[in-house]
C-alpha cells in the first residue's frame, strides 16, 4: 500500500515540486493549503507532469478544529512536510503578529495532531536565515544561531525549538528541519514554478521579470562589500534538487534511519555566487542583456552565506545535481511560460 503524506503548503513553491517528486517515488500525497500565496489550479498542473491528481483541502492551519476533523478522515497518514508559512522579511517587519500567529499557531496545530493521532514523523522547512552572518564559512549546522533580524527569521528559529523541544517530550516524534539555502527555478516541465506577488523581494523573480520587461531595471543592493566583486553572495539551489531532499527524509525518518529524534540539516551547493555572477548565469541563459544599476545597500542583508552542505551529502546521501545555469534557464523558461498565458 502507497504511503500516505501530508504535504501542508502543497500549492506553493516549494511544496508543488515536493508534492511531484514524492508521488513520482510512490508516495500519495494530500496537499492542505488556505491558498494564500497559490493557486488551486496547480494540482491540475502536478497531474499534468506525474498523472497524479493530488487531494487539495483548502483550509487554515491555523483552524485547530479544521485540522482535527480533517486528520480524523485521514488517520493512515504517515508523516507531515510543513511548508505552510508566511515568508517575506520585509513584510514581517510591517506585521509581526501576523507572522508570528500564522507560521507558530499552525506548526503547534500540527505537532498536538501528532502527539494525539499518533502520526510520528515531522519534516520542517527552516532557513539558513537563522544563521545571520556567520563567523565560519561555509556554515555548518553547528555554527551558533545570531538573533533573528526579522519576525520572519524569528519563527523559523522558534519554529525549530518548538519542534526539538516536542521531540524531547514525546520519544514517539522525531522530525527534521531542513535548512534551506537560497532556493531557485522552476519543474523542467515550466508548468509548475514561484508566482511572486507584486514586486518580487527575490533575486531571481527580480532578474526574470526584468528579462521579460515586466520591472524597468534591477537594483544590485551595493557593490561596497567585502566580497570578490563587492555585491552580496548567496548558495543558490535548484528548486528540484531541494525537492528530493525532501522525499529522502521523509523515507529517513518512516524507515528509521534517523540518528536522533531532532536533526538538522543545511540544503545547499556548498558555492556562493555573488549577485553579479547570477546575472551574469541569468545573460547567458536567456541571451538577454540585462538592465541593472548598482544602488545602496539594502537594510538587513547578510554579506556573504553559503552553505557546508557536507552532513546532508553523508548522511542523507543528497547533493545538488544542478548548475546555477540550469537553475537559472528554468528560471527564465518558467517567466515566459507565465507571461504567454500557457498556464
Ligand atoms: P510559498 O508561499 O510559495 O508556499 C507556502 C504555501 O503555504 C502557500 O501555498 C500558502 O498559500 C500556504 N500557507 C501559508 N500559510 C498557511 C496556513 N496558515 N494554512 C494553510 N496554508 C498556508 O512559499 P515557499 O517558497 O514554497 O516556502 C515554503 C516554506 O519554505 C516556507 O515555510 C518558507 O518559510 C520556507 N523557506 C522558503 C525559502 C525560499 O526562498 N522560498 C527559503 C527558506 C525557507
Ligand atoms: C539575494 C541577494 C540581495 C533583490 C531571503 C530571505 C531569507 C531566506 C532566503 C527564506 C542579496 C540581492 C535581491 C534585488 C538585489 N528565505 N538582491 N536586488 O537575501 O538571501 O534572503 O531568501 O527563509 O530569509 O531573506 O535572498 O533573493 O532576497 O537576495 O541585489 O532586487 O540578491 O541584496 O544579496 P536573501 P534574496
Amino acid at each position: 500500500m502507497k504511503r500516505k503524506i501530508l504535504v501542508t503548503g502543497g500549492t506553493g513553491y516549494i511544496g508543488s515540486h515536493t508534492t511531484v517528486e514524492l508521488i513520482e517515488e510512490g508516495f500519495e500525497v494530500i496537499i492542505i493549503d488556505n491558498l494564500c500565496n497559490s493557486k488551486a489550479d496547480v494540482v491540475n498542473r502536478i497531474h499534468k507532469i506525474t498523472g497524479v491528481k493530488p487531494l487539495l483541502e483548502v483550509f487554515d492551519l491555523c483552524d485547530q478544529k479544521k485540522l482535527d476533523s480533517f486528520i480524523q478522515k485521514h488517520k493512515d497518514i504517515s508523516a507531515f512536510i510543513h511548508f505552510a508559512a508566511f515568508k517575506a522579511v520585509g513584510e514581517s517587519v510591517n506585521k509581526p503578529l501576523d507572522y508570528y500567529r500564522n507560521n507558530l499557531v499552525s506548526l503547534i496545530n500540527l505537532l498536538e495532531v501528532m502527539k494525539c493521532y499518533g502520526i510520528p514523523d515531522l519534516v520542517f522547512s527552516s532557513s539558513c536565515t537563522v544563521y545571520g552572518q556567520p563567523e565560519k564559512l561555509p556554515v555548518t549546522e553547528d555554527a551558533p544561531l545570531q538573533p533573528a533580524t526579522s519576525p520572519y527569521g524569528n519563527t523559523k528559529q522558534i519554529g525549530e525549538a518548538i519542534i526539538r523541544d516536542t521531540t524531547i517530550s514525546d520519544k514517539n516524534i522525531k522530525a527534521i528541519s531542513l535548512r534551506y539555502f537560497n532556493p531557485i527555478g522552476a519543474h523542467a516541465s515550466a508548468l509548475i514554478g514561484e508566482l511572486p506577488e507584486g514586486v518580487p523581494e527575490n533575486l531571481v523573480p527580480y532578474l526574470t521579470q526584468t528579462g521579460i520587461g515586466i520591472r524597468e531595471e534591477l537594483k544590485v543592493f551595493g557593490d561596497d562589500y567585502d566580497t570578490s566583486d563587492g555585491s552580496c553572495i548567496r548558495d543558490y539551489l535548484h528548486v528540484v534538487d531541494l525537492a528530493k531532499a525532501h522525499v529522502i527524509a521523509i523515507k529517513r525518518l518512516i524507515e528509521g534511519n534517523n540518528k536522533t529524534n531532532y536533526e538538522v540539516f543545511n540544503l545547499g551547493t556548498g558555492n556562493g555566487v555573488s549577485v553579479l555572477e547570477a546575472i551574469r548565469s541569468f545573460e547567458r541563459v536567456s541571451g538577454i542583456k540585462l538592465k541593472y544599476k548598482i544602488v545602496g545597500r539594502r537594510a538587513g542583508d547578510i554579506e556573504k552565506i553559503w552553505a557546508d552542505p557536507s552532513y546532508a551529502n553523508k548522511e542523507l546521501g543528497w547533493r545538488t545535481l544542478s548548475s546555477l545555469d540550469e537553475a537559472m534557464k528554468t528560471a527564465w523558461d518558467w517567466e515566459k511560460t507565465i507571461r504567454s498565458n500557457k498556464l
